[in-house]
């Protein structure tokens, strides 16, 4: 068990990735998608439009949801109700204290029979505690670059996953 997120923790095992367009992060996407399993949480972090809603729609369409895969800015969170799990996708943007996702009730979601994404988790405070997977993303001109760092064994499997295509 890590005591520091892997964000911030030196020892955290990471990668990173070249995604040259919106098809390569929904190619991340999915490559994370087949490898969920309940219980997990992961930090979707970067800049407005830096491509973290993208990554979530190819994932979730990697696991069969052919639905819309909207943006959760200001619904806070949309759930999807999978074959083998429960996806939770929060977006923590709109809070302006670290509290606020507490006080609305979102806390019970993170369980260990569902799988916790989260866009703006740096807004929710300590509380929130450390992801088994941080996903930064960052925009270079119009591409963007992916830095995923693991923070638990689970995290490290999926890592593992997408290091075939670094
Ligand atoms: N690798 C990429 N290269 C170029 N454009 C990309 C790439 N990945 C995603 N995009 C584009 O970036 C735009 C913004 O994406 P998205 O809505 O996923 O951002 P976001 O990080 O969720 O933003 P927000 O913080 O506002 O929720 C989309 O138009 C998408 O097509
Ligand atoms: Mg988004």
């Amino acid at each position: 068990m890590n005591s520091a997120s892997p964000e911030t923790n030196p020892e955290s095992p990471s990668i990173e990735l070249a995604l040259p367009d919106e098809a390569a992060t929904l190619a991340l996407g999915a490559q994370i998608g087949g490898g969920l399993g309940a219980g997990l949480q992961i930090h979707l972090r970067g800049d407005l439009g830096a491509g973290k809603t993208t990554l979530v729609r190819g994932l979730l369409r990697s696991l069969g949801w052919t639905a819309r895969v909207k943006s959760p800015t200001y619904t806070l969170v949309e759930h999807y109700a999978l074959s083998r799990l429960h996806l939770y996708h929060f977006d923590f943007y709109r809070f302006e204290r670290p509290s606020e996702w507490l006080e609305a009730g979102l806390a019970e979601h993170f369980n260990t029979h569902a799988v916790c994404l989260v866009e703006w988790p740096e807004r929710a405070g300590a509380a929130l505690g450390s992801p088994d997977l941080d996903i930064e993303l960052i925009v270079t001109g119009e591409a963007r670059r992916a830095r995923l760092r693991a923070g638990s064994e689970q995290g490290r499997t999926l890592l593992a996953r997408c290091t075939a295509r670094a």
